[in-house]
């Protein structure tokens, strides 16, 4: 048998529905916050993430899945969306867009030769977004906010987002001399990657996982004490618009990340809940001006985000978070002879192009076996489709939760489906979103109900009883 490879994950059944979920979540938020969706190829040439991420950093220099195609490129498959993102940005001029800043995001899988563990794959998924073309802390305030929010919208309670800002040119050349001044004395101590890191770019000593427990680098010099005056006050405006917009955050100069291209404000979001494990940054971003450039673009600011979905997904399971899925289907249709059959070809077809989640049988099953298919679809309603009935242009359907059965004409069908599914499901229309109208992100959100605090008149006996979204439960 030919099995996975190590660090990667086949995504089906339940779990899928779950990512499927989330992800329509992120989808929704990103349109609110005015973000064009972008893709960017899963594979560019090794030289735009060298010079992108950092020829000195982890990921470059020892994750990176590098190939040379038969044309004899060199190829990388993306460790991280932000290099291929700007490359596009630049490639296809959209500096050039009245329309500024840039924001753009992305959901796509990347690829690190990492050591898997929990949390940690060699394929996993990145959202991300980033704002091109502006300098403004105000968009550095937005990326963080729009990271949290997401988040808060999906429930997650245990988070924690810590700040720190690496300053513009000159500050980090002033770190860098402290960095160099105060591991030199160690030289002998350092490992050999941290050796070389020392000449080259010291900053990536504070990344090692080799080293990190020894006391110089407990004691190494803390990047906001090297900030020159202008990067100082633009991190205190930074601080002061994530105040009024009402986020949580911690300054922590411990923070510098572990990509090359960052200056001024970096971030992470750390999961603080019980049992997540050692992977516990659910996602991380700054700002990063100098790449545009660097790239071979106009002088360009930007700051972004990215988020590892396989984590956030683990922290959403770990939070015990109801992700409304759904479980079952509007109508199964059953037959025993072909012409009727026929007859559920077209009547699958029809209804499926109104909308409606509909199911037949493909296995030439026995009736009573088809009753038990239906039954694991959860299906609502079931017609047997009877030739002497259609003969008569009827169909006699089932309401499988009260088991009453009816005559209805064929042509009434899609009518009858209509006023019965939404009568079947929540009632509610404000603010949440049972299959009708409203668009609640999750169960927890969802505030139908007698004890729970929907404004409106949705009869669900409680949040937990209400599953809006799909199944919802409510008494009606
Ligand atoms: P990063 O910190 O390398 O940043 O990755 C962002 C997030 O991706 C991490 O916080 C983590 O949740 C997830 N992640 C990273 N590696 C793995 C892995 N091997 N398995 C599972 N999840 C993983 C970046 O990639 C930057 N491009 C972020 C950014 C965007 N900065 C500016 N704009």
């Amino acid at each position: 048998m030919i099995t996975k490879q190590k660090g990667t994950k086949d995504l089906y059944g339940e779990e899928a529905k779950k990512w499927q979920y989330v992800n329509k979540v992120i989808d929704e938020i990103m349109e609110k916050y005015n973000y064009s969706f972008i893709r960017v190829p899963v594979f560019e040439s090794n030289e735009l993430f060298h010079r992108g991420v950092g020829e000195t950093t982890d990921i470059v220099t020892k994750e990176t899945y590098d190939f040379v195609d038969r044309g004899g490129r060199n190829i990388t498959l993306r460790p991280e969306g932000t290099a291929g993102v700007v490359r596009s940005y630049i490639e296809n001029k959209m500096y050039g867009d009245d329309n500024k800043p840039v924001k753009l995001y992305y959901n796509m899988p990347m690829y690190r030769y990492e050591r898997p563990q929990a949390g940690r794959l060699r394929e996993f998924t990145q959202f991300g977004m980033e704002i091109l073309g502006s300098d403004d802390p105000l968009s550095d305030a937005e990326i963080i906010s729009l990271a949290v929010n997401i988040y808060k919208v999906l429930g997650l309670k245990g988070i924690k987002v810590n700040i720190n800002s690496l300053g513009d040119n000159e500050s980090r050349i002033n770190y860098k001399e402290a960095l160099i001044n105060h591991f030199k004395p160690h030289y002998e101590d350092l490992c050999e990657d941290c050796k070389e890191r020392l000449e080259k770019n010291p900053l990536r000593i504070l990344d090692c996982k080799i080293d990190c427990n020894k006391d110089y680098m407990l004691t190494a010099p803390i990047t906001i004490d090297y900030l020159n005056k202008e990067s100082k006050s633009r991190f205190e405006k930074v601080q002061e618009y994530l105040s009024v917009i009402g986020i949580d955050f911690e300054v922590d100069p411990k923070v510098v990340r572990g990509l090359d291209y960052y200056n001024h404000t970096v971030f992470e979001v750390e999961a603080k809940i019980e049992g997540f494990g050692s992977q516990n940054v659910i996602g991380g971003g700054g700002r990063y001006n100098g790449m545009v450039q660097e790239l071979g673009g106009p002088s360009t600011p930007a700051i972004g985000f990215a988020a590892g979905l396989d984590r956030l997904m683990i922290a959403l399971d770990k939070e015990n978070i109801k992700i409304p899925i759904n479980n079952s289907i509007d109508l199964f249709l059953l037959y025993v002879s072909e012409e009727e059959k026929k007859c559920a070809a077209y009547l699958t077809n029809i209804l499926r192009m109104n909308g409606f989640i509909v199911e037949t049988d493909y296995l030439n099953r026995s009736l009573k076996s088809q009753f038990k298919q239906a039954d694991r679809l959860n299906s609502k309603f079931t017609i047997v489709l009877n030739s002497n009935d259609l003969a008569n242009n009827e169909i006699k359907i089932k309401n499988n939760k009260t088991k009453e059965e009816e005559f209805i004409s064929i042509d009434a069908l899609i009518y009858f489906l209509d006023e019965n599914l939404i009568e079947d499901s929540c009632d509610c229309n404000s603010e949440c979103s049972c299959e009708n109208s409203c668009d609640c992100h999750s169960d927890k959100e969802c505030h139908c109900g007698n004890n729970c605090s929907c404004d409106d008149n949705c009869n669900c006996n409680d949040d937990n009883d209400c599953h809006c979204g799909n199944n919802c439960s409510c008494g009606k």
